[in-house]
């Protein structure tokens, strides 16, 4: 029996690249082999993202060129998995005939079940598992969303927020350190009200890290209303937790925030931002940005504008607002220009930049320690604890260490410099 090859896009978030690697295991385990050309494929998965319309966008061009492939090779197994296989399985089936199946976001546990209709069990082919090359591994900790921010589709599309059993989730740490994994990133969108029977998220953190052979562990995405003083004094005292939290600010305007629905004020955010500065002086913050929420003024961006400078952001991410189906946003009226959203977001792209290159010149004639994710071509790839990806030349596979790297330069998301 000929080998089965399967390619996986994957669109969007962490959550989705944690779904992605789950289907991966789960085919791999019934012997197929994965690949990263999409046209030597016999199953191909689209993992689709909903939280903009860019995204949806993406998945329907690819599956437009699936379409294609299809033509030339009638056997090829399309699935589409994800955040827009959840909430638009319909239109994806009138859309796009030709697709298999489709499998929302929340039926992810049901993979297993439905590839088998389609794949034989024939785990003995294959031999090639590389189960022990990541370095990182993603765990899920929460699923869903109650926060209902008003321009976010997620909490329609993935259902109210749960916290999974902390059993489970040291039995998934416990396998991934086994497995080799030097750093754990949890999941959630919003880790910071992660609670199981009274275990709350600072609880999770404690307890994962008595673990021995964890070495480091992350976890994103916080909510500035929710994240407590006793986690930022656990960060401040363990060790093993790295140095950078992703607290998304999303506008420095309170008309805007209130707006959005998002629970704090500009002043409120600013305080905690500076307490844990405080706490922590290593810390790396970085946050979102949404541009041209309706009704966002002149003065709505210049408050955003302003936020930026003072808050200095190691790294800041902006995105364009994209109106989703559901959503409270998607009835306002009041709408920004397109032309508007696009130069304000250069405006703050470009000064936002220049703040995180400032942030990593710090950095230079500093050697600091990272941890090598892959090699390619003599060239490494590694990350800092406060999540700074630093470039270096190596002739020797690295991956998996931990190493010393002397900055040289620095640009604003990343680094390179020379190995120590
Ligand atoms: N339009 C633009 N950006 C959005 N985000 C979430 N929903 C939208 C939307 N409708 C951004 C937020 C969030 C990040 C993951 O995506 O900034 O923090
Ligand atoms: Fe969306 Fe807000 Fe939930 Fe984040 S916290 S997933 S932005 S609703």
């Amino acid at each position: 029996m000929k080998n089965i090859k399967f390619y996986i896009e994957t669109i969007g978030c962490q959550m989705n690249v944690n779904d992605s690697d789950k289907m991966a295991e789960i085919l791999s385990k019934r012997g197929c082999f994965r690949t990263e050309d999409m046209s030597q494929a016999d199953i191909v998965i689209v993992n689709t993202c909903s939280v903009r319309f860019s995204a949806e966008h993406k998945a329907y061009s690819l599956l437009g060129r699936l379409k294609e492939q299809k033509d030339v090779n009638p056997n090829l197994i399309i699935g589409v998995a994800g955040c827009m296989a959840q909430y638009a399985a319909k239109e994806i089936k009138t859309r796009c005939k030709f697709v298999d199946f489709v499998l929302g976001a929340r039926d992810i546990d049901l993979f297993c079940e439905t590839i088998s209709k389609y794949v034989p069990d024939n785990k003995e082919i294959n031999q090639n598992r590389n189960e022990n090359s990541e370095v990182f591994r993603y765990i899920t900790i929460m699923r869903g969303c109650s926060n209902f921010c008003s321009y976010c589709i997620v909490p329609y599309v993935r259902g109210p927020e749960v916290s999974i059993d902390y059993n489970e989730i040291l039995k998934e740490v416990k396998k991934a350190c086994d497995d080799g994994i030097k750093e754990i990133i949890l999941l959630g969108q919003n880790v910071n009200s992660y609670n199981y029977n009274g275990v709350n998220f600072t609880q999770l953190l404690q307890k994962i890290s008595e673990i021995d052979k964890v070495k480091r562990i992350r976890f994103m995405t916080n909510h500035p209303k929710d994240l407590s003083d006793e986690l930022i004094d656990e960060i401040a005292t363990n060790t093993k937790i790295c140095r950078h939290i992703h607290l998304p600010l999303q506008s420095g305007s309170n008309n805007i925030l209130k707006a959005m629905n998002r629970k704090y004020t500009y002043e409120q955010y600013k305080t905690l931002y500076e307490k844990i500065k405080n706490k922590i002086p290593d810390i790396n913050i970085t946050s979102d940005i949404i541009i041209g929420f309706p009704g966002e003024t002149d003065k709505d961006f210049q408050d955003t504008f302003n936020a930026s400078r003072q808050l200095q952001f190691g790294g800041l991410f902006i995105f364009k607002y994209s109106p989703r189906p559901k959503t409270l946003a998607a009835k306002l009226k009041n709408t920004v220009s397109l032309e508007t959203i696009k130069e304000r977001h250069s405006l703050l792209l470009e000064d936002s930049n220049i703040i995180s290159k400032k942030i990593n010149e710090k950095y230079i004639d500093k050697t600091i320690e990272v941890l090598v994710e892959r090699v390619n071509n003599n060239v490494a790839e590694a990350r800092n604890s406060q999540n700074i990806k630093v470039f270096f030349d190596t002739k020797e596979n690295l991956k998996g260490k931990t190493v010393n790297v002397k900055i040289t330069k620095v640009l604003p998301n990343s680094m390179s410099g020379i190995l120590q």
